[in-house]
Parts: structure tokens; C-alpha cells; sequence
């Protein structure tokens, strides 16, 4: 029988998951499809509930659906219990619905492949932003065993419910304090939405950070942003972020289909396609 999964959120239109599992799908000729579905605020409570019911073997959940599934879940992984928000559901045999979050392992995922080795010894990381992706990537760098997560954000109350969430690992800082946070920072990654296409670039004088330190940002379009054309260009290494999409999608595939897939270029060469960035 045709597994059934997909994206729900509201809105759904814009989600790329449909391009990357079916791309799976297709290379490992399996019976399954991916569909979209828009799932307004109001019924998500329901509809997560009874998911079995509607002839899915799962979902991925997209905003603003992700805290409401994790709470309709029967149970959750780790991830998900410490983050409050739920990406990838599946329906047990028993018909019970279970929730995970992959997004903070998408962000592992993008540097393991990219920069291999980019966690050993690493001691401070320096997140920029505190919205759904800082929540994910602050998770997954305390997860590695990063010693400080300072998070710096232009709204204070954001950054001080994050570390409410993460405990004492993960400290607030604001943007004036940027220059002697990067002093000592080994890694720097922007989730902020500045220096994405149509947005202000984000503007940090990079001078302070050590040429050691890796730098990555959430945003994939542009493929190189403005931050980390800078950063490149003084000789630190840099990681794009369209890999933590293309990564945090590897779990949910391997969770309702049984087959572990790959993060291939042909797969980043098709998403940059659709996107029409240049790579
Ligand atoms: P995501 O799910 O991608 O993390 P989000 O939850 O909307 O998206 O978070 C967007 C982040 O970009 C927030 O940290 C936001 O800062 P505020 O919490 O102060 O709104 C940050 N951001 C967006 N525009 C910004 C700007 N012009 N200057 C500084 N930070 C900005």
C-alpha cells in the first residue's frame, strides 16, 4: 500500500520538503508519496491527534503547528520534550502518535558533513536570533557538549526565555556586546533573518573573531550571505544553511520509509534550482 506522508503547517505553499522527499522517494523507488497540507492553528490540536485516522504515516509539521503537535504527541524525543515543538510526527502500530524534533540535528548534520571535526574542543558559540531556528541550534550545540551558548537578540525578553529553557550553558547577551563575545567565540552562527534576500544585510564587524573560529548561517538565500562572504573572505571557514533543511528532512524519511537517504549535491543542485539561487 502507498505510504502517505507531509508538510502541515499554515501556510504549507512555500515548504521545499515536497521537492526532498519526493526526490528520495524516487531514487530508492519506493511506494510513498509527500504531500502538503494546510493545517490552520485551530484544528492542529485535532488533527495531530487523530493523524493515523487520516491515512498518514506521518507528518512533518512546519509554523506555526510545531509547539501544538509536540503537546497533542503521546510521547516525544528528547528533542522535542527540551525544545517544546515537534518537526517530524509518525503513527505507532498501536496507533499512538509519537513526535521528534530534527531540526537541531539538521544543524549537527550540515556541519558534520560540511566541516567535519568542527566540534572537537569547541568551547563558545556566539547564536545571533532567538526565534524557532536559535530554539533548535541552541539545543543541538549544548547537545554536542559546547561548553557557552551566549544568544544575542534585539528583543531581550526572547533571549532570556530561551535560556529559561536551556539552563545555565546558555547565556543572554545584547548586540553591543557582540565584539568581545566574538573575541573568544569558536563558532558563530546568524538566525536572524538579516542579510536573507529582500532583508538588510546583518551587519557585524567581524575583526574580533579568531580566523579558527567556523561561521554559518540559517539562511540559505543567498546561498553566501553577506556574513558569511565576510568571513570567508578573512579566512574563516563557513558553512551554508541550506544543508540544515536538507538534513533535518533525513530522520523523517528514514522514520515512515525504513531507508536512511543521502544528502547528495544532486539533491542541493535540485533545491538551489527551485529556489534560484546560484550556488
Ligand atoms: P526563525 O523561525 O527563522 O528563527 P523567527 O522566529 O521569526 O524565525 O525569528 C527571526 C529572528 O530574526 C528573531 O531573532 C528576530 O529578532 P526579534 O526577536 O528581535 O524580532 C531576528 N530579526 C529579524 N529582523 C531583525 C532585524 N531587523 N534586526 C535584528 N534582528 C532581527
Amino acid at each position: 500500500m502507498t505510504r502517505r506522508a507531509a508538510i502541515t503547517g499554515y501556510p504549507v505553499t512555500h515548504s521545499r520538503s515536497p521537492l526532498i522527499h519526493t526526490h528520495w522517494l524516487a531514487s530508492h523507488g519506493i511506494d510513498g508519496v509527500y504531500e502538503r497540507i494546510a493545517v490552520p492553528p485551530e484544528e492542529a490540536d485535532r488533527f495531530y491527534r487523530t493523524l493515523g485516522d487520516q491515512g498518514l504515516v506521518g507528518c512533518n509539521v512546519t509554523v506555526p503547528n510545531k509547539e501544538a503537535a509536540a503537546a497533542a504527541c503521546a510521547t516525544l524525543d528528547e528533542a522535542a520534550r527540551a525544545m517544546g515543538a515537534a518537526n517530524l510526527l509518525w503513527v505507532a502500530e498501536d496507533g499512538r502518535v509519537h513526535g521528534a524534533n530534527t531540526d537541531g540535528l539538521g544543524f549537527l548534520g550540515n556541519l558534520d558533513q560540511m566541516a567535519p571535526g568542527w566540534d572537537s574542543g569547541l568551547r563558545e558559540a556566539v547564536v545571533l536570533g532567538a526565534g524557532g531556528a536559535a530554539r533548535a541550534i541552541v539545543w543541538a550545540l549544548l547537545s554536542r557538549g559546547v561548553k557557552t551558548v551566549t544568544i544575542v537578540n534585539r528583543t531581550r525578553s526572547k533571549t532570556e526565555e530561551l535560556c529559561a529553557r536551556f539552563g545555565p550553558d546558555s547565556k543572554a547577551a545584547d548586540w553591543g556586546e557582540i565584539p568581545d563575545l566574538l573575541r573568544t567565540a569558536g563558532l558563530l552562527v546568524n538566525t536572524t533573518s538579516l542579510g536573507m534576500q529582500g532583508q538588510p544585510p546583518l551587519e557585524i564587524d567581524l575583526a574580533p573573531l579568531p580566523v579558527t573560529a567556523l561561521v554559518t548561517d540559517a539562511v540559505y538565500a543567498p546561498l553566501e550571505t553577506p556574513l558569511l562572504a565576510a568571513a570567508r573572505a578573512r579566512g574563516n571557514v563557513t558553512v551554508d544553511g541550506l544543508g540544515m533543511l536538507l538534513h533535518q528532512a533525513v530522520p523523517a524519511f528514514e522514520r515512515w520509509f525504513g531507508v536512511r537517504p543521502q544528502v547528495t549535491d544532486e539533491l542541493r543542485a535540485l533545491l538551489l534550482a527551485d529556489l534560484g539561487v546560484a550556488a
